[in-house]
């Protein structure tokens, strides 16, 4: 069977996905950019094709569709980068991968560190000599009441590393777990939102919780909140945060993504102009760090990604059930 990739890195994903190819005897084609229309008769004769974080938007579902495309495998767990709608009217089979929570956890933990310990204002400082103390003064985990909105693995991962701070956490998600009972209590989101000292997110992005933190739930929010964003940029309004910040309502941020970085990360844009006004503004403040979607970045994370999304088509292409399938 053969399997066109797009977005395709030699050098970090290659030789996975030379060791999964020959292991699933697939033939593969490559390309390093992202799909677009002008590029999208590259898949003719490739029934799989495989994309990671970049917009596959109906007329390209279509347009892959009219090519002969059976399935659009994504490596990433999130895939709300694909129109499903579409898909599914077309019997576009669309999968997504799995990988190690643990990479995605260790990296929150990492930016609320961060973040409580105002660690950017440190390596600023330290890398010009100024080595004073006003300013700087950080608190500590185990004073803190944390909200993890969605206890999926991801969420979950994070709740029980924090454990181990001795911090109190509070859980939300629509569909109780009963491992996180052992740490967190399952509350509403409004506890979430009036008694948090630091709120984290790792949910899907979906229709209904586009913008879930905004103006009028940061209203609700403790005095200093901290807000953690390792899942999707667009469950935060960017307009509200930098409000937030700017009132000194929210204390501080780790954003790992943001709104509108489709076409941004993964690129070098160092002579560019950038066409994302809040990202800018949000990364040019002291008491927010932003990183380009790196959470994932993991030599373990990249391994996982490419096998199951090589595994998911020679699951399919061999008539077997595919765990990855989303529609
Ligand atoms: C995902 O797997 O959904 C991610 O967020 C990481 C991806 C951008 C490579």
């Amino acid at each position: 069977m053969k399997l066109f990739v797009y977005s395709y890195r030699d050098f970090d994903e290659g030789e996975f996905f030379n060791k999964y190819s020959s292991e699933y005897n697939i033939e593969l084609g490559t390309c390093r950019e992202a799909p677009t229309l002008e590029n999208a008769y590259l898949v003719s004769g490739y029934a799989y094709i495989s994309v990671i974080t970049t917009k596959i938007d109906a007329d390209l579902v279509t347009r892959f569709h009219e090519l002969g495309v059976k399935m659009i495998s994504t490596r990433t767990v999130g895939y709300d980068h694909i129109d499903l709608h579409k898909a599914e009217e077309l019997g576009v089979q669309v999968s997504n991968v799995t990988y190690s929570p643990n990479c995605v956890a260790d990296y929150t933990i990492m930016l609320m560190l961060m973040s409580v310990r105002k660690m950017k204002r440190i390596m600023e400082r330290a890398n010009i000599n100024d080595f004073s103390l006003p300013g700087i003064q950080g608190r500590e985990m185990q004073n803190f009441t944390i909200g993890i909105i969605g206890t999926g693995k991801i969420g979950r991962t994070v709740i029980k590393y924090l454990s181990g701070f001795g911090c109190k956490v509070y859980a939300y998600d629509l569909f109780e777990n009963s491992e996180v009972k052992q740490y967190a209590e399952y509350v509403d989101l409004d506890t979430i939102y009036t008694k948090c000292d630091m709120i984290s997110l790792h949910m899907p992005l979906e229709d209904s919780n586009y913008h879930l933190i905004n103006k009028d739930s940061i209203a609700k929010m403790k005095d200093k909140v901290i807000i953690i964003n390792t899942a999707r940029g667009a469950l935060i309004d960017s307009v509200a945060l930098i409000e937030g910040l700017e009132s000194g309502k929210v204390g501080a941020a780790g954003l790992d993504v943001v709104e509108k970085e489709f076409g941004l990360y993964y690129y070098d844009l160092k002579s560019r102009v950038l066409d994302n006004r809040e990202l800018l503004i949000l990364r040019g403040y002291p008491n927010v760090i932003v990183t380009p979607h790196m959470a994932f970045y993991t030599d373990q994370a990249i391994d996982d990604m490419v096998h199951h999304a090589i595994k998911s088509c020679w699951l399919v292409e061999n008539g077997k059930e595919n765990p990855w399938q989303v529609v």
